[in-house]
């Protein structure tokens, strides 16, 4: 298969009225929407050895028009031609990182090799809101789009909320477009934290933007919350302690977290025996192997 300038060229054999020793080789052009349409895999199946193709990632995740793309170091060499390819399935996209670590750090941010393009700032659409982030400075996960959307829908005019861990707002920016609400957002990286304010007035929205560390909440405010949202980062379940001393009695915590499947009947136990009634909970994707995210809408049992 080769690609010319206009659309790309394949050649097929034909054609059936014939016998098979007299069929023709032909050469058809099918348009390069169609062709975008085609996975990176077959893009790269015959420009790859089969051990190196077997290696090729199966997916990657696209935030506004950048992607970004696990290689594994024995692709080391063909880390440009992935890229290439993978532009030239996605016309939209503009940059392809490659994540070079798990993400790690009080900031939850991978290290990125940049493939291809010249900038990292991109700007993502989601739920009828607009995110101005730089992925290798703040974290950012558009899997979640469904479970803000969730959240939002839950809240009610009028309430007080706080989202820990904010980011640079996916949760807090759809709910205040939506709900009549007193909202502040809390995180403890400056740049999530610049760039929450910044989607704020791109979203034409009212609310707190503060940059602390969730740690010392009951500190930070006089009156509590009727609702608290916290996307909590890996392994820190501390924190649904520390929060219960700024929530109003009565008030909801949408809670998440990372478990393994295993771990789920003993922590539902021990959320129950800390106070906490389950409203509801469910499974919100896979994040490493066997590990999924989990969320749990609570309230304090009174
Ligand atoms: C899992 S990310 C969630 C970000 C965002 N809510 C989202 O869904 O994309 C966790 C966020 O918590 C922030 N963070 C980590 N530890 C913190 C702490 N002790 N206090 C405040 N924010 C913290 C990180 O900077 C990061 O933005």
């Amino acid at each position: 298969m080769a690609s010319h300038t206009e659309g790309i060229h394949i050649d097929v054999y034909f054609c059936w009225w014939l016998p098979l020793h007299e069929w023709k080789m032909i050469t058809i052009r099918l348009p390069e929407d169609l062709i975008s349409n085609m996975s990176l895999h077959s893009l790269l199946q015959n420009k790859l050895p089969p051990e190196k193709f077997a290696l090729l990632p199966k997916h990657f995740e696209v935030i506004g028009d950048i992607a970004i793309i696990n290689i594994p170091h024995s692709l080391d060499t063909e880390k440009h031609l992935i890229a290439e390819a993978l532009s030239f399935q996605r016309k939209d996209i503009k940059t392809v990182l490659r994540k070079l670590n798990k993400i790690e750090g009080a900031a939850r941010v991978a290290d990125f090799e940049l493939l291809l393009g010249d900038r990292t700032t991109t700007l993502h659409r989601e739920n009828g809101c607009v995110f101005f982030l730089d992925v290798t400075k703040t974290f950012f996960s558009g899997k979640m789009y469904y479970e803000r959307d969730r959240i939002a829908q839950k809240v009610n005019d009028g309430e007080d909320v706080l989202v820990l861990f904010a980011g640079v707002g996916p949760f807090l920016i759809p709910i205040k477009k939506q709900r009549n609400v007193n909202i502040t957002g809390l995180d403890n990286n400056r740049e999530a934290c610049t760039f929450l304010r910044q989607n704020l007035e791109l979203n034409h929205i009212d609310a707190n933007a503060i940059l602390g560390d969730a740690r010392n909440v009951n500190k930070m405010f006089k009156t509590g919350f009727d609702r608290i949202v916290m996307p909590a980062p890996y392994g820190q379940d501390f924190f649904l302690d520390i929060v219960q001393s700024v929530l109003k009695p009565g008030g909801y915590v949408h809670f998440y977290t990372f478990k393994k499947d295993f771990e789920l009947p003993h922590f539902r136990r021990l959320l129950e025996e800390k106070g906490w009634f389950i409203k509801f909970y469910r499974d919100c994707g896979d994040v490493a192997p066997r590990v999924k995210r989990y969320v749990f809408d609570l309230r304090l049992r009174g």
